[in-house]
């Protein structure tokens, strides 16, 4: 571990690796184990109530039955701000609004820093090859009842190169178990380790593909966040965390592993060969996708530290601890984006949990000009950051906190008129996974920007709001705030 000049509260914490974490987690009294629990139905019933309970503790499952004891399972990372701010080096003490802050500040001024190649490296304690490969070695769960089978790749990244320009993308794309030596994987079309897989299915060549379960946290959020295309996560991480990520070379494929990673799967994706995968329990909170053919992965090597940690966050109706993470991250994204194509203004934006942090978006900024809310929107909708699965996007006006629900909800109800206040874009960027396009109709999905600001055309005349101002309101309580306590 290592920590930055300050040593005050506000320190921020930079840990070495995923186990560096557990242990700071746990000196802040937030990591619990179980015993025992069984990977069949155990598992994935507690995280489904841990991802649904604010403030919940990340839980490390030890013990489980058909296992040795030391094959774990560790769920519910992101379950509470200060676990989050330990992951990407913030402090710990901040709210939710200064970690965005805070997160924007560091976004602003990220420098990726490439990693190093050491020779050497926890994730080589243990290493099978060809015959000796058996997936099934670790505990996988089975997250969800309806699952068509166990997926080890839910918290995890899938690490892949790109033929034509050499760069390594590493993206959280779910893998599910096939057999001892096969597993199978989903990546969204749009997704860059999907445009990567298809450069090489082109040529007619296979794609080297590494699976890693149990990364560095900042790695892990790195990886499943809209980072830029072209840039790697492996210099992202190692930018957030102001020192190189360390990783080996794969004895198979060549591609980097992080060589303090947990566990990590190496082989390759065959042009044209695919299997039935899914169902799987999908974060929108449907069964959307159903079972579809998608690509391989033939695993030739499986690499892991002793004792190791399947790192598992599957997903479940939002809003979840994973929406709620994302949101946070994700947010931040988005203003950068907005911000970026010069949009001036912008006062808040949050992408609200409910939605799983992308169905619905909301922007409040201070209208400058006509047509300000409208483009507003029209960027949240189409920028990398909100472009993927969205639905809605409600633009506000300053008075409006666009994290509150119901403030958002209440500025469209009254500040917007239907029949001109939604502008629809057809032929949008959505994915199997979508619950509201037919099966056979996949692929497009519309968006509904909403302009909930006063028309700006007589937004000075707009009736003024029935609530006192902040001093009225502060006073009131003071003197009234009595009457509501129970007699
Ligand atoms: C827990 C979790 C599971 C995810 N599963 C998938 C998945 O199975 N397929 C997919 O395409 N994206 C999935 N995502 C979203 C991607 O990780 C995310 O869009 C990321 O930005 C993709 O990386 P890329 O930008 O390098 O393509 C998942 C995200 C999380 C947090």
């Amino acid at each position: 571990m290592r920590v930055d000049e300050s040593t005050d509260s506000t320190a921020r914490v930079v840990c070495k690796d995923l186990r560096d974490w557990i242990e700071r987690s746990r000196e802040l009294g937030q990591v619990r184990i179980v015993e025992g629990a069984s990977w069949r139905r155990d598992i994935g019933m507690a995280t489904e109530v841990l991802q649904h309970a604010d403030n919940a503790p990340a839980v490390i499952f030890d013990s489980i039955p058909d296992y040795p004891q030391g094959y774990r399972v560790l769920v519910n990372c992101f379950g509470s701000l200060q676990r989050i701010a330990l992951a990407l080096g913030l402090p710990t003490t901040a709210s939710a609004q200064d970690l965005v802050q805070e997160w924007r500040a560091k976004l602003h001024s990220l420098v990726p820093i490439p990693p190093t190649y050491v020779h050497d490296g926890p994730i080589l304690e243990n290493v099978h090859m060809g015959d000796d490969v058996d997936v099934f070695e670790f505990p996988t769960p089975l997250w969800h009842d309806e699952d068509g089978g166990r997926f080890i790749g839910t918290g995890s990244m899938d690490i892949t190169i790109d033929p034509d320009e050499g760069w390594v993308n590493c993206g959280t794309y779910r893998v599910m178990i096939h057999d001892r030596k096969t597993v199978g994987f989903y990546i969204s079309p749009g997704k860059h380790g999907r445009i990567q897989r298809q450069k090489h299915f082109d040529r007619n060549e296979p794609c080297p593909v590494v699976v890693v379960t149990g990364a560095d946290p900042a790695l892990y959020l790195a990886a499943c966040a809209e980072t830029p295309y072209g840039l790697s996560e492996l210099d992202w991480a190692g930018g957030v965390k102001g020192a190189p990520m360390e990783v080996i070379r794969g004895r198979v494929t060549g591609l980097p592993i992080p060589a303090h990673a947990e566990i990590a799967l190496e082989g390759y994706a065959y042009p044209g060969e695919t299997h039935n995968e899914g169902p799987f329990g999908e974060w929108t909170g449907y069964y959307a996708s159903a079972s579809r053919t998608e690509p391989l992965i033939q695993v030739k090597a499986v690499y892991h530290r002793n004792d190791p940690i399947i790192y598992g966050a599957p997903p479940s109706k939002p809003p979840n601890e994973q929406a709620r993470y994302r949101a946070f991250m994700r947010s931040a994204h988005l203003r950068e984006d907005i911000e970026k194509a010069g949009v001036p203004d912008v006062v808040g934006v949050w992408c609200h949990p409910v939605g799983g942090s992308r169905l619905l978006l909301a922007v409040s900024i201070k209208q400058r000009y006509p047509g300000h809310a409208r483009q507003a929107g029209h960027v949240a909708a189409m920028c990398h950051a909100g472009a993927f699965l969205g639905r809605y996007v409600i633009v506000v006006d300053e008075d409006i906190d666009p994290t509150d629900l119901e403030e958002v909800i209440w500025a469209m109800c009254t500040r917007a008129d239907p029949a001109g206040a939604i502008d629809i874009i057809p032929r949008a960027w959505s994915s199997p996974l979508d619950p509201a396009i037919h099966k056979d109709k996949k692929g497009f999905n519309s968006r509904a920007i909403i302009d909930a600001c006063r028309p700006y055309e007589w937004k000075d005349e707009f009736p003024i709001v029935n609530e006192p101002g902040p001093e009225m309101k502060k006073l009131a309580r003071e003197r009234w705030g009595y009457l509501t306590k129970p007699l």
